[in-house]
């Protein structure tokens, strides 16, 4: 790696990526290997699109697996636990490098050529892994959805994202409960209009597959033809997209995150370097999944890019190896395996602080240096307690699948800056995060004042280059929600105390976050609202001490006897239970169906979920003068006992 400017302290370090963001990212390209430099090192001819790095080719495959074969083909690049399954494997830089030219060389031989969209739908299995990296292998386009969505989310994702081939597994297992994938992944291409040309699937012999003659290929088949096929990396262009996550937003559709290829590969690695501090060669574990931008980020391919190991983890993070309960299976594999780093998600701390403290201390975690917890507002209480049990540092990191890494961090890796509980930290180099007025759009600039968290252009390497086929909507949904101005939205609420530290204070929008997990209320809404018996809904995230917040739903039955017939109710919410299970996923599942004659509108006629949301909690519902009809929100009110 060659020689980058080591300034003295972060505030140097931050003011250098803002006042001169050519030289400071210049001089993080180097971390990564170009097949041809940029020429350019940031356009913003078009704001708020910012081009990186343009005129650089790259493969982002190339940097994450071939460029290591020189110095470390020996060492173990990926290493797949499942406690699902019982089974612990490891691949080498070498052994990953045959299984991503064979899995590239599967999606030429189905036709698969740059640009070509694939879709993988796969439960936390090495292949998955493989999957992705062949994609960027052959400058194919990933869109992976998360495992545990259903056949309705995945249809709007296929239909959406277009791809060519979809690659899938007979099925998931939680808590050693199998869900079979294949049903839902023929009742998903069923109702999409666009149809894949192929489907490859890996059979772990969980469930039983029919396959679908001329369209389905087993991809064991598949590999045994390929297996010496060489597929070298196709060089990209720096600004090319390397993939489209989808995440949820204010409305029912949900937004395809597109990513380039060159600012993700010198984002992911200068991240590695000052935030996460993880060097090459030591092992990083993230607990999160590869259906989300963690996962793509900090499981595949920013430990990959450093020459790290990465540990792929399928499982509950409270059950062992032999399949039976144990609530110190992350902490074994952290010593086996000597983890340097640990990424997890505050809503499994909170799970695994139900469990005995004496199993924090059960193993040697002497390699642990930091654990990282993102997604979701870390609370003191869950923060001290996992910080003074393992007896190393622990980093509150704030980001969103649109941004690929952090916006609001500690930045240990410059300078070690004390941590205050409940906050994540300061700004991230290359971030010019503000705190603005919701209504006037005006800079809070004392500290302490409550507005949303704002991100002013141009944005640093890595974040979003737009919504996938969609430039109106990237520019509509976050670059003008503010007035007066184009900067763009997290659709967060935040505070700035006077050191710089940010607090968190939840999202402005209608997403909502169970157990670390990104949902759209309005998704949640169409599914039940689509059954017979629904007049209306509205769905509302409501706080809950493990999982964050759970969704809770207040519908209005077309049968106005319902509301005063427990049993009939009990029965209509069963079944709008098993509906959302079904059709989105048992993430999206709300905890709470409850009838209501009316929902709390105002007088255009727009439903007052904040204040629905409120009762819930029992806060305050605030300004009231708007509402329609005040007895909706009483009657709710007396539901939740406030
Ligand atoms: O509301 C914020 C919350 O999660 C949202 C982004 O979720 P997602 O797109 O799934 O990306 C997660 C990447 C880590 C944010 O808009 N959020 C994320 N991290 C934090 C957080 N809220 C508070 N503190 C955090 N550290």
């Amino acid at each position: 790696m060659s020689a980058i400017p080591n300034p003295v302290s972060y505030t140097d370090f931050y003011r250098q990526s803002i006042e001169d963001p050519e030289a400071f990212w210049g001089a993080q390209a180097k971390l990564i290997d170009w097949h041809t430099p940029p020429q350019q090192i940031l356009d913003v001819s078009k704001p708020p699109f910012t081009r990186w790095f343009v005129g650089g080719t790259t493969n982002l495959c190339h940097n994450a697996v071939d460029r290591h074969l020189a110095t470390r083909a020996e060492q173990a690049a990926l290493i797949a636990v499942s406690t699902e399954t019982g089974s612990e494997k490891t691949y080498t830089y070498a052994q990953l490098h045959q299984q991503v030219q064979c899995a590239a060389a599967v999606l030429t031989a189905l036709g698969v050529t740059r640009g070509d969209r694939v879709l993988i739908y796969m439960p936390m299995m090495a292949q998955a892994v493989f999957a992705m990296l062949a994609c960027a292998r052959i400058g194919a386009i990933h869109c992976v959805v998360f495992g545990g969505f259903a056949s309705v989310s995945l249809a709007s994702r296929i239909e959406d994202a277009q791809p060519k081939v979809i690659i899938s597994a007979d099925a998931g297992s939680r808590g050693t409960r199998v869900i079979p994938y294949k049903p839902l992944l023929d009742e998903a291409i069923r109702l999409s209009a666009h149809k894949p040309s192929a489907v490859v699937l890996h059979d772990r012999g969980l469930a039983p597959m029919e396959l679908v003659a001329g369209r389905d290929h087993l991809a064991s088949a598949l590999e045994a033809r390929h297996r010496d096929t060489p597929a070298p990396c196709v060089w990209l262009e720096a600004t090319e997209p390397s993939y489209v996550l989808y995440t949820s937003g204010t409305t029912g559709k949900p937004k395809g995150v597109q990513r380039d290829t060159g600012g993700y590969a010198v984002a992911l690695a200068a991240s590695m370097k000052h935030i996460y501090d993880c060097r090459p060669g030591e092992t990083m574990f993230t607990t999160s999944d590869i259906g989300w931008v963690v996962g793509h980020s900090y499981i595949v391919y920013a430990p990959l890019l450093t020459g790290a190991t990465t540990l792929v983890y399928e499982g509950l993070p409270t059950q062992g190896l032999d399949g039976k309960p144990n609530g110190a299976i992350w902490w074994s594999l952290i010593e086996k395996y000597k983890a340097t780093i640990a990424f997890s998600a505050p809503t499994a701390i909170r799970v695994l602080k139900k469990q005995d403290p004496a199993l924090l201390k059960k193993h040697d975690l002497s390699s642990l240096r930091t654990l990282f917890l993102a997604g979701e507002p870390l609370d003191e209480p869950t923060g001290r307690w996992i910080s003074e049990g393992l007896g190393v540092p622990v980093i509150d990191n704030y980001w969103q699948t649109e941004t690929g890494w952090p916006i609001i961090s500690m930045v240990n890796g410059v300078e070690r800056k004390p941590s205050k509980f409940g906050s994540p930290g300061l700004s991230v180099y290359g971030y010019k995060v503000k705190i603005l007025h919701e209504i006037t759009g005006e800079e809070l600039t004392e500290p302490n004042q409550k507005g949303v968290v704002a991100i002013e252009g141009p944005t640093p390497p890595g974040f979003m280059q737009t919504v996938w086929h969609d430039d109106a909507r990237f520019v509509n949904t976050y670059w003008s929600s503010i007035p007066g101005q184009q900067v763009y939205s997290t659709f967060d609420w935040g505070i700035r105390d006077a050191e710089g530290y940010f607090y968190i204070l939840g999202r402005t929008d209608d997403v909502i976050n169970v157990a670390g997990h990104r949902l759209g209320t309005r998704e949640i809404e169409e599914s039940i609202s689509g059954h017979a018996g629904v007049a209306e809904v509205a769905v509302v995230g409501v706080a809950d001490s493990v999982k964050g917040q759970v969704a809770m739903a207040f519908a209005i039955p077309k049968d106005s006897a319902i509301v005063n017939d427990p049993e009939a109710a009990k029965a209509l919410e069963a079944e709008l239970m098993r509906r959302v299970s079904e059709q989105l996923g048992a993430l999206a599942r709300p905890a709470q169906v409850r009838f209501v004659a009316a929902l709390p509108k105002t007088r255009s006629g727009k439903l007052l979920r904040r204040a629905i949301q409120a009762v819930c909690e029992h806060r305050d519902p605030g300004d009231l003068t708007t509402i329609e009809d005040p007895t909706a929100l009483q009657t709710i009110q007396q539901m939740v006992g406030t």
